[in-house]
């Protein structure tokens, strides 16, 4: 008999969304008229920009042609593609050939894992997007699931509070050895931005610790903020210790279409001298044969100047979204964070469990939500509610949730 993967084997519980969903399912099945309303996966809504739609009719239809018709396309992607990333994102200063294009962030996140290895040691923010920690625990990073911390023994967890504006306190690593940080920005689940300050510090940790930071931009489109970075890169001296990793899944509406990118600098190098680009080439070769061409002429098209008017239109949708709930919550005189620069809101219920607030949102206000915990130990109590989601659906949510504030909750001083 083949012996179980004992790393697949460590992950803890479900992963969070399917979770979500199957508890959307059981409550549905015992109140089957209830009229839910997803505030929980980050899941775009509104339909898919003309101008994308539109490449990827004409891709399809020169496709059916002998002329048009195109098999495997470059693994790192097309280089119209790489261009236009380049030029958009990065005002040129990153080379279309440290770009290289995924079928999203989470894949390439993924394979990212097999260029460190299961020895590497991984810091995450706290709360972060799963998919860091339980990508990494599936390489062997993770080590045993420590029930009373609520976290993986190996990974080293970095709380982002209030207190701390949501960003690491990187004095707290100065014992550890850290290979990877992983950093997200504008930040899923809190919905802050890393100041151009903060990035500062980072990459001047990452420069002396020899460590690399994983910086996950998928939201940059969303900063409205012009003193905000969008990019690691704008930071001085991120080149050598920083891999960037973008989509176009939430700000382009392709969660269903799948397309992102990677950027490995060129100075960015193992301890031996290796440069990163290297293996990455060598294993996105062997794994992956490139995205979709489809995907990525519909990508192209969104970054032309008509594509991008539609994207400005699609992101103030989203972030007109997160203005009403924000707007709700802030009516109650409950606290909330976030939903400025990201349509995500992190809403704290002290002496409340997450998943508690998630079954009375449930029961109580019909309304489907993320609970904080998901995110990792320093999310309990609290619970991320999303914005993606059709204006009018949203108004809706967000005068249940203001009367589940006012009316369901006990007042905040009378919680512990
Ligand atoms: C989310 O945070 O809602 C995610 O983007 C969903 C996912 O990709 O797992």
């Amino acid at each position: 008999m083949v012996q179980r993967n004992p790393h697949i084997a460590s992950l803890h519980g479900n992963y969070l969304f399917p979770e979500i969903e199957k508890r959307r399912k059981d409550f549905l099945q015992h109140t089957p008229h209830a009229k839910l309303i997803s505030l929980g996966i980050g899941d775009t809504t509104e339909p898919l920009s003309y101008t994308a739609a539109r490449a990827i009719e004409e891709k399809g239809k020169a496709m059916a042609t002998c002329l048009g018709y195109s098999g495997y396309g470059p693994t790192q992607g097309l280089t119209a593609l790489r261009h236009a990333i380049s030029q958009r994102f990065y005002g040129n200063a990153i080379s279309p050939d440290e770009l290289f294009i995924s079928d999203g962030a989470k894949c390439d996140i993924g394979r990212l894992q097999l260029l460190f290895g299961p020895e590497a040691v991984a810091a995450v923010q706290d709360p972060a997007y799963p998919v860091y920690v339980d990508s990494a625990v599936a390489i062997g990073q993770g080590g045993a699931w420590d029930e009373q911390q609520r976290g993986y023994r190996k990974i080293v967890y970095l709380p982002c509070t209030p207190e701390n504006n949501f960003f690491p306190d990187l004095h707290q690593l100065a014992g550890y050895n850290i290979d990877l940080l992983y950093i997200c920005s504008p930040n899923n689940p809190t919905g802050m931005v890393a100041t151009s300050y903060q990035l500062e510090q980072l990459v001047a940790f990452a420069r002396s610790k020899g460590s690399i930071i994983v910086f996950d931009a998928a939201y940059a489109p969303f900063i409205r903020d012009p003193s905000l970075p969008r990019s690691i890169y704008e930071i001085e001296g991120a080149r050598e210790v920083a891999i960037e990793i973008g989509s176009f899944s939430k700000w382009g509406g392709f969660t269903g279409v799948r397309l992102g990118w990677s950027v490995v600098p060129e100075e960015l190098c193992y301890s031996d001298g290796t440069p990163l680009q290297h293996d990455w080439q060598r294993l996105l070769a062997t794994l992956f044969n490139g995205a979709s061409i489809l995907a990525q002429c519909a990508g192209l098209a969104l970054l032309t100047e008509e594509g991008w008017r539609d994207i400005h239109l699609l992101t103030e949708h989203y972030l007109a979204n997160a203005a009403v709930l924000r707007q709700a919550i802030a009516s109650t005189g409950h606290s909330g964070y976030g939903g400025e620069n990201i349509p995500y809101l992190w809403v704290p219920f002290a002496g409340l469990r997450s998943w508690e607030i998630f079954t009375r949102l449930l029961e109580e206000a019909h309304l489907l939500v993320t609970p904080g915990s998901g995110f990792g130990p320093t999310g309990e109590g609290f619970i991320r509610l999303s914005a993606f989601g059709e204006q009018g659906a949203i108004a809706e949510a967000a005068t249940r949730l203001s009367n589940f504030l006012r009316n369901r909750l006990p007042e905040p001083s009378k919680l512990s």
